[in-house]
């Protein structure tokens, strides 16, 4: 595959999304806390845009998934048997100097300190799940964990599904939801965070199919990515080593993205085998398996994990968008363009309304074709009279809105306005009463 980099900077992304209300510093006021961030309006719609296209496109437009919401606090016992009590840790070093830490694995053998070459200490194991507890008295008889992933609500919730939906194999479990990791390095903006929420389907199949289904889910949730947009070149699927598996995995691959600083994982695919089926089945004394009509046994299917993650897929459509390029400028002469060339279907806001001055003329009409389609309750959209119409347009392209509708004098004799095209600047002239149709084929 071509190894092209990515343009961007990271900081380029970041002030970006302050600037527009994408994504905020959390508590900011109070100096934040670290790597803690807050969706703004934007970023809210980018992220349910997401969620809603995984969603329809994997529990909706198939057959063979439901969905479940699980809560995210849950027995301790489930952890215990998930294995997440004992191996859910990475290995912690610190600074002996200035006291930094780092996850060993992060680091070459024998390194010093990254930010001071002090000496390191000895890694030690350190486990990643938030504790809490239930019930106004701190004993350990009420300690819970946050959830660090929101698999484990489907691996419980197995048999509840099997018997209330009567599914046959291979069928799958989706759900959307946070999770929580108290995460030695956390950074790159949204990328690794201590909080985040993620998209995850396991995908139930009899054992000796598990590769082949394996296979089938890299395939579908890469392209997944490259059909809302993400440029092939920047994609590619990379399998674990033997020595980077989870506890619970056979085998593992990542689809990674090539980011400002690098290929990082996007999305975790796994053949977690019958690992979990059988361990909550041994702790928890029910037998979690399903009898096979065709052979007359009762099996404990293998389990295949497209997992990935609402942020880091935030992040990454944003940071694929982004696009910067010489446009000529109204008054002569050329300017820097910034546009975030996003899916529409992703983008926060579908369409802009523009009178082309705030004229009091032009001000009625310019409302009611807003209006009209706002009701309609299909698209997001926006008014905006504010600034000259040159700005605007360039306000929209940083936000990615495919269509700015620009309401002119001319629309009250000919009750027609002006589409113009994010990602070629292209202007046409379209008939108010057409606008619907000209969304539902440009947006759907
Ligand atoms: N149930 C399997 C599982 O949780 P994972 O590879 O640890 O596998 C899956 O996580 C996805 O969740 C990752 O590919 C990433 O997109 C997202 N993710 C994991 N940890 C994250 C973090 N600290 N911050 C943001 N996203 C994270």
């Amino acid at each position: 595959m071509a190894d092209s980099t990515t343009q961007v900077t990271l900081d380029k992304i970041v002030s970006l999304s302050k600037r527009r209300g994408f994504i905020f510093q959390n508590s900011e006021i109070y100096g934040g806390l670290g790597s803690t961030w807050d969706y703004g309006p934007l970023g809210v719609e980018l992220k349910r845009n997401i969620k809603e296209l995984w969603w329809r496109d994997n529990v909706m437009k198939r057959d063979d998934l439901v969905g479940l919401d699980a809560a995210i606090l849950m027995n301790t016992k489930v952890w215990e048997a998930s294995g997440h009590l004992d191996n859910f840790s990475d290995p912690l070093v610190e600074c002996r100097l200035c006291h930094h830490r780092f996850r060993a694995d992060h680091l070459e053998a024998n390194a010093s300190c990254p930010d001071c070459a002090g000496e390191l200490t000895e890694p030690q194991q350190f486990n990643l799940m938030f504790k809490s507890h239930t019930g106004p008295v701190e004993s350990s008889g009420g300690l819970v964990y946050f959830r660090p992933e929101t698999a484990q609500g489907i691996f419980v919730n197995f048999l509840n599904v099997l018997n209330a939906t009567r599914r046959k194999l291979p069928f799958g479990i989706a759900q959307i939801g946070k999770s929580f990791r108290n995460e030695i390095t956390p950074g790159n903006f949204v990328f690794r965070t201590r909080e985040f929420e993620q998209m995850e389907i396991e995908y139930f199949v009899k054992p000796g199919t598990d590769e082949e289904w394996h296979n089938h889910w890299l395939e579908k949730r890469r392209d997944w990515y490259m059909q809302y947009g993400i440029d092939p070149n920047h994609i590619r699927i990379r399998r674990h080593g033997e020595d980077e598996l989870s506890h619970y995995a056979k085998a593992t691959s990542d689809i990674e993205y090539l980011f400002p600083w690098g290929w990082g994982e996007l999305e975790g695919v796994a053949n977690r085998t019958d690992f979990d089926l059988r361990r909550h089945s041994e702790h928890s004394g029910t037998r979690l398996d399903y009898f096979d009509e065709a052979s007359g046994e009762r099996i404990t299917p293998y389990i295949i994990e497209p997992s990935g993650g609402v942020d880091r897929a935030a992040l990454t459509f944003m940071i694929d968008a982004y696009q910067e390029q010489e446009a000529p400028k109204a008054t002569g002469g050329s300017e820097k363009r910034v546009f975030l060339k996003l899916h529409p279907k992703l983008a926060p806001i579908k369409a802009a309304i523009l009178p082309l001055s705030r004229n009091p003329e032009l001000t009625p009409l310019a409302k009611e074709v807003y209006f009209e389609l706002l009701q309609l309750g299909r698209w997001a959209i926006e008014y905006d009279d504010s600034q000259s119409i040159g700005r605007r347009y360039r306000r929209f392209d940083e936000i990615g809105t495919p269509l700015c509708i620009t309401v002119d004098f001319e629309s009250m004799n000919d009750q027609s306005v002006t589409i113009r095209y994010r990602d070629t600047m292209n202007q046409e002239r379209v008939a108010i009463a057409e606008l619907e149709a000209r969304l539902t084929q440009q947006i759907g």
